[in-house]
């Protein structure tokens, strides 16, 4: 089984939940290439069996390069094993609502694009105000970020992370039964 794991982010910690996935489906025999999507990918998306394809979430939606993927390859996705996932920061502090952060996240991208995915992860991410510039800053702190990640108790003067391991890599384990 040849896989690719193709993925976007904004600030990279998305890098290392692609990575986690691809060290999960070849620990079960597959033969994976990790796309990062910041960069036009060197890889022909027809070659491979299964596509899993994730992004973190800025600002309600998908990176710019993951979202120029899924448009340039919906047509042969569309034939292919599908796997889709996100990071994000609303599944962290608002657990209760993880259904409708699953619909708008990733059935909704999917269906836009006319895939079926075979599963869709939601996941956490990480936070990390010494990566952001003065304006993210600002904007994370009129929308109410900082309120709510400190109301759930969090010190955000510290890199928050918030990436459950074991469930990324048990969703990973399910796609390859
Ligand atoms: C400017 C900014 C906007 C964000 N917007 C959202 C959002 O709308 N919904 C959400 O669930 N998480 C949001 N997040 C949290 C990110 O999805 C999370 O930090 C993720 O781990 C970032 O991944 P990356 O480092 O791979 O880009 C936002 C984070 C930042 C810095």
């Amino acid at each position: 089984m040849r896989s690719l794991v193709a993925f976007g982010t904004k600030y990279g910690s998305t890098e290392k939940v692609a990575e986690t996935i691809a060290d999960v489906l070849r620990s079960s025999g597959h033969t994976v290439d990790v796309a990062d999507l910041r960069r036009k990918p060197m890889y022909e998306v027809d070659d491979y069996d299964m596509v899993v394809i994730g992004s973190s979430i800025i600002v309600g939606g998908w990176s710019k390069g993951s979202k120029r993927f899924l448009e340039e390859n919906c047509e042969i996705l569309r034939n292919k094993k599908v796997a889709m996932f996100v990071c994000c920061s609303e599944s962290y502090l608002r657990p209760d609502e993880k259904e409708a952060q699953r619909k708008n996240f990733l059935s909704n991208v999917a269906e836009v694009h006319g895939l079926e995915p075979i599963s869709l992860g939601l996941f956490g991410g990480e936070i990390d105000f010494d990566k952001y510039g003065f304006m993210v800053k600002a904007v994370l702190k009129k929308v109410g970020v900082n309120r709510e990640f400190e109301d759930a108790g969090v010190d955000i003067s510290q890199r928050f992370d918030f990436r459950d391991w074991n469930d990324i890599k048990d969703w990973t384990m399910r796609l390859t039964q």
